[in-house]
This record gives C-alpha cells, structure tokens and sequence, in this order.
C-alpha cells in the first residue's frame, strides 16, 4: 500500500562554487546515486515489522484463547462448540488473532501514507524516507498477515473435513479463496469482500516496485485505490468478525480507530503535499468543470464519512447484532 513518495531530490549546488573548498557539500552529479528499492531489499527490511507483527499476534492469540475458555468472548456466543472444545479449533483462533494484527498494520500502513502524500505535521519524529520504507514494509506485511489470517482459516476447515485430505484441501481452497466457494451465512458476502481486499491489496501493493516501467503517473492513479482495499478489510471485519459480532465498546472501538483515517484523508484531499492535486478554481472547459466538480464531490464525500463515524461513536449505533439471551447451548447463529 505504498504511497506517492519520490525521493525529494535536494536544491542543486553550483559546481564551481563548491570545488576544493573543504567541507562543502559536493556536487549532484558526483555524488552516489541512492540504491534502488527493489521487492528484495523491501523484503530484507520488512524483517523486524514483520516480527513486530507476529508478537501482536501472539499477544491476540493468547488474550482470545483465555476469552474463549472463560466463554467472555462473543466468539463463544455465536459458536458455542467452539468454546466446548477450544483445543479442537485453536487453528480458527490463530486465524483471528492473524486478521487482527492485518487489520492493525493496514490502519498504520494508511496512516503513513496518508501522513506522506498529505501535509506531513512538523512535530512528526521520522524522516520523509524512514516513513517511506515503514509505510512500504508495514504494506508488504499487511498482505503477509492476511494470507496467513486466510490459510489457517483454510487449515482449520481442512482438519474439520471427514473427507481424504486432497477433497477436504480442494474444498478449503475454495471456501477460502474462490469468490463465491462459501455458501454459508454471512460469509458469502463477507468472505469474498475479504478477498477482494487481499487480491486487490496485492496488485496495488506490489505494482510499486515496477513502477519504472508502467511509468510513476500510472503507478499513482493506480495506488489511489488502495483505499478501497482498507475500505473492504474494515467492512470484512465489522460484517464476519464474531469477537465483534454484537453491540458494544470493542465494535464502537474499531469504528473510533477509523476516525483519524477519515480526517486524515479529509486533510490529504484540502492540502495535499502536490500542488497539481489543489482544488483551484475550475477551468472554463466543461471537461475541467467535470473534473473539478468530482475532486469537490469526493472532498464532500469523505467529510460525510468523518460525520457519520463521529455520529455512530455519539450514538453508540456501531451496526452490531444485539446481543441473544444467555442460554445459547443449542444454537448456531454464525449466519
Ligand atoms: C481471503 C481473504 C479472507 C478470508 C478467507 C477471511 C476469512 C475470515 C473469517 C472466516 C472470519 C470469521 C472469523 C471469526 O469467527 O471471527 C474473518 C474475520 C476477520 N477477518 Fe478475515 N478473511 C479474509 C480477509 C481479511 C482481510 C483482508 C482482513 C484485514 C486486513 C481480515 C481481517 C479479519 C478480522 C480482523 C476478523 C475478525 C476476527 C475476530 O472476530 O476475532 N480478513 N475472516
């Protein structure tokens, strides 16, 4: 999910007035040219992220396993024989904990990149590149989490099969990965905008390090729709997640979570870092008027969402289910 972030060349100096002084900066052309980033040298440096990443999912793991054996996870309400065996779907816990800590690094990743293509504020202790390459490796970590979230989920399905393990692997593959394999419940809507979410997170993510070649403009517009990508893992999670499924302070949360997104972006749109992204006043051409009249619509449109997310965490109608009487030994509501 990298954003627009160029190198800033700095100000040119003049050879001649630079040349055997002592100290002075040296000229542009003499000096090194900066390595390239490539997908490799990315990849190296999304180690220590990546293990960050993995003790949040390790910290979420533990805290859903003790949720579940205590029956205070909602979990356990929607899937009661989950929490009559947790031994028997750890997996399915694993794979949670997983979509949690993809969730968190997709909010930061967009938040670096929000920070990096809008007014960067000047208290901010990370330098222009330093927030570069940790929007760039937090991104690639995204997709790596996600897979991960996706494959247990894949997994824990495969162990719950009677079938012989290619037909239970086959069918898991499709329920998890196949837009429109899962044919249950919510999930037939869920699953596949999750999917959406990861196959689109992938393109878009990666298409940077190729951007040479499709040209840094198309890379640009392209990138743009990476917000559809957080979009959708927000709507997955709020739509299928079970320790989100009812009412309450932790579903309001993630809605709160989404409020500095939301200005964020407001901000990236009134002032962003290019000055050809301004909303100045239109052109005569009726083409420059449509187009002016889309970048107001869009501005508009993402100050009604800062609104809306302000009225939900008001009101506390946060889109939840409301909670089922207590006795739910019998049931299965994971619809
Ligand atoms: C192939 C794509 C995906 C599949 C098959 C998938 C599958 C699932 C399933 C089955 C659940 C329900 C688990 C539960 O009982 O709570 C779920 C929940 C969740 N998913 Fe995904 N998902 C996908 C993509 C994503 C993406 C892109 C994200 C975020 C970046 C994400 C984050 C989450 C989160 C945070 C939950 C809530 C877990 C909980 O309630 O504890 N998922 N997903």
């Amino acid at each position: 999910m990298q954003q627009n972030t160029e190198p800033t060349a700095p100000e040119p100096t003049a050879p001649e007035a630079t040349a055997g002084v002592p100290g002075a900066r040296r000229p542009e052309s003499s000096r090194p040219a900066p390595p390239r980033v490539t997908l490799r040298s990315d990849l190296r440096a999304s180690g220590y992220d990546g293990l960050v990443a993995l003790i949040v999912t390790g910290a979420v793991f533990w805290l859903l396993w003790v949720r579940i054996n205590d029956r205070s996870s909602s979990t356990a309400t929607v899937m009661p024989f989950m929490a009559d065996d947790p031994e028997g779907f750890w997996l399915y816990f694993l794979s949670q904990a997983f979509g949690w800590s993809a969730l968190l690094w997709a909010w930061g990743t967009v938040i670096l990149g929000l920070l990096l293509s809008g007014s960067r504020p000047a208290w901010l202790p990370l330098s222009g590149p330093r927030l570069e390459r940790l929007h760039r490796t937090t991104s690639l970590n995204v997709i790596v989490l996600t897979l991960a979230h996706a494959l247990l989920f894949a997994a824990e399905l495969v162990r719950h099969d009677q079938d012989s393990w290619y037909a239970s692997a086959w069918t898991a593959f499709v329920e998890a990965f196949v837009p429109g394999g899962y044919a249950s419940g919510t999930g037939r809507i869920a699953i596949p905008i999750g999917q959406a979410a990861l196959y689109l997170a992938i393109p878009l993510g990666l298409l940077f390090y190729v951007r040479h070649r499709i040209g840094p403009r198309t890379w640009r517009v392209m990138h743009r729709f990476v917000i559809v990508v957080y979009v959708a893992s927000v709507w997955h999670t709020l739509l299928y997640g079970t320790n989100v499924w009812y009412d309450g302070w932790f579903r309001t949360s993630i809605w709160l979570l989404q409020l500095p997104i939301a200005a964020l972006f407001l901000v990236r749109l009134l002032r962003p870092a290019r000055r050809a992204q301004r909303l100045a006043a239109p052109g005569s051409s009726p083409g420059a008027k449509a187009a002016w009249t889309l970048r107001a619509a869009g501005r508009l449109a993402v100050a009604g969402v800062v609104v809306a997310v302000l009225a939900v965490l008001a009101t506390g109608r946060d889109g939840g289910r409301g909670e089922p009487p207590a006795d739910t030994s019998s049931t299965h509501h994971h619809d």
